[in-house]
């Protein structure tokens, strides 16, 4: 981050104060605002963090005009196809793309953490049946605090990278257990000589009366969502990491919160809420009364999986997973799928509509990535999860960069404050 300069320069009543500008290495100018108060006497108003720079990062970059994503500078397209997870999840955590020795190194730590402590098995068992697989999961993380005390101090940076991989190689075997709990069925324990997608997939869907063959195919589809999922800079759930963090508390406490912000529909619920909705559409048919509803301002519904704070051309993380599901639907002989059918013709009238290119709203990356899921047999609640299994690392490498900056300070916004001024408090029987 380069000082410009520049300044911009504010004028309240009789009062000029003069602001510096910083200069991200791409992305619009900065106005660095941190004196503000003390100099001016105000504060900046910005519900939802529409205009505010919380941080500085280096690990992921948007361009939403462009339509672009760079995970430490290379273009997500180039990584989904020439790359896979753990190669990335090493990129993000550590910088740049690792040698062969490096990456070796890399998936052999991952892979020796993947069990979970055995007395965690108990506390799975808490758990009501019919439990929610993402809230298993925010009880879970939260509970490896309690586990792993060798690895909870945030100013020991050889614990932190310690929580890093341990929180990378758990958090599958950990869906992959709320999963076969809220089924009913044993928990299948992690194999050391699968990739990580493959073991994934075991872990989900092998049962011990039976040999499990994992699909190369399906594996790799598996791999590309996880891929596609990993970061995405300083998104709802990244920056509640980050805020958790702030306060110095453990990275398995703050990696729950990042897991309980996710699950909302309006960010990693998406995807559930999504197929949800294609199915309730059901037919080709019924997509212009949806399209009404969608563009109705009395009515709450939105089109799921459409529309994006950042990216206002197109999501290009759409672009590689609806190539993904079209090859998982042929392997799997279902390209007529109806769902599938209705979520093309979906995306086509809406692309054409009038208020979808006004307000610049494209299909998302969850818009397809359900199709997907649910054709290898995941049922729609394991979608989070299975997006939080991806997100992991991009909320350690934010979390890590966090610690390690200079410039870290408790998070703590202030307010534009609308309640009452100062009143005398009445008795009871006055009231
Ligand atoms: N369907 C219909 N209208 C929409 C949609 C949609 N999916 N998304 C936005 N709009 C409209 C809004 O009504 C609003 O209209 P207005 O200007 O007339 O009031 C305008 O477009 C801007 O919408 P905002 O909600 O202000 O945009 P914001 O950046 O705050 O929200 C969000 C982005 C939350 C993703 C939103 O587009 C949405 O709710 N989409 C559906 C849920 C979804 O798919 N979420 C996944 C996000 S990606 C991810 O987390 C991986």
């Amino acid at each position: 981050m380069a000082d410009t300069g520049k300044t911009a320069k504010l004028t309240l009543d009789d009062k000029t104060v003069e602001l510096p500008v910083l200069s991200p290495t791409a992305g619009p100018d900065v106005i660095d605002i941190r004196k503000l108060y003390a100099q001016a006497g105000v504060f900046t108003y910005d519900p939802g963090y529409t205009s505010t720079a919380s941080c500085a990062s280096s690990i992921t970059y948007i361009d939403g005009d462009k339509g672009e994503l760079l995970h430490r500078g290379y273009p997500i397209d180039q990584l989904a196809e020439k790359s896979h997870f753990l190669e990335v999840c090493y990129l993000l955590l550590y910088g740049e793309l690792p040698t062969a020795e490096e990456l070796e190194d890399f998936e052999s730590r991952v892979t020796h953490h993947t069990m979970i402590h055995e007395q965690m098995h108990n506390f799975f068992r808490g758990f009501r049946r019919d439990a929610h697989p993402m809230a298993t999961m925010v009880g879970v993380v939260g509970a490896m605090s309690a586990f792993y005390h060798d690895s909870t101090d945030i100013n020991d940076p050889w614990q932190r990278e310690v929580a890093s991989i341990r929180l990378i190689a758990k958090m599958p075997t950990i869906a992959a257990m709320a999963y076969k709990y809220s089924i009913g069925q044993p928990d299948i324990y992690p194999r050391n000589d699968l990739d990580y997608s493959s073991n994934f997939l075991r872990m989900c869907f092998a049962v011990p009366a039976e040999e499990y063959e994992v699909n190369p195919i399906l594996s790799r589809a598996m791999d590309r969502i996880l891929m596609l999922h990993a970061d995405h800079e300083q998104n709802a759930s990244t920056s509640t990491v980050r805020l958790a963090s702030s306060s110095g508390a453990n990275p398995f406490a703050c990696i729950a919160a990042g897991i309980a912000c996710l699950w909302g529909p309006a960010h990693g619920g998406a995807n559930q809420a999504c197929l949800e909705m294609l199915r309730e559409i059901g037919t080709v048919d019924r997509i212009p009364e949806y399209i009404k509803r969608a563009k109705d301002k009395s009515d709450p519904f939105r089109l799921m999986g459409f529309g994006h704070r950042v990216y206002k051309n197109f999501d290009p993380r759409a672009k590689v997973m609806k190539q993904s599901a079209d090859e998982v639907l042929e392997l799997l002989g279902i390209e007529n799928n109806e769902t599938l059918k209705v979520a093309k013709e979906l995306e086509r009238i809406a692309l054409e509509d009038e208020y979808f290119i006004e307000k610049k709203l494209y299909p998302n990356v969850d818009f397809y990535s359900g199709i997907i899921l649910d054709a290898m047999g995941f049922p729609t609640s394991m979608f989070t999860p299975i997006f939080a299994v991806a997100r992991t690392v991009g909320w350690v490498s934010q979390w890590k960069e966090m610690i390690a900056d200079p410039e870290m300070k408790i998070g703590r916004p202030r307010q534009l404050y609308t309640g009452y001024t100062r009143r005398d408090y009445v008795d009871v029987e006055n009231r």
